[in-house]
């Protein structure tokens, strides 16, 4: 189970073998991209659980961020896109 929380609300969502940008965007939960490539940096995102590279990320992340463009779930997550 993936739980998202966003300015407007919490929401769960199942786990796909997607991206968790592509798994964002596809239930219209907007986080800001650029490169989607693991490069700029500008789909951070805070996440609580196991997350998998499907490439080797570049961009700057802080301690309990991922890079939504290249990381997919690989357990239960709790992902905050709050004031982002
Ligand atoms: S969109 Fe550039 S690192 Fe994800």
């Amino acid at each position: 189970m993936i739980t998202v929380h966003t300015n407007i609300g919490t929401r769960n969502l199942a786990g796909t073998d997607v991206t968790i940008l592509e798994m964002l965007e596809k239930e219209h939960i907007y986080v800001e991209s650029h490169c989607r490539q693991g490069y700029c940096g500008a789909c951070r995102v805070k996440v609580q659980g196991d997350v998998e590279y499907t490439t080797e990320p570049l961009g700057f992340c802080r301690k309990g961020e991922v890079l939504a463009c290249c990381s997919k779930p690989k357990s239960n997550l709790e992902i905050d896109v709050r004031n982002v």
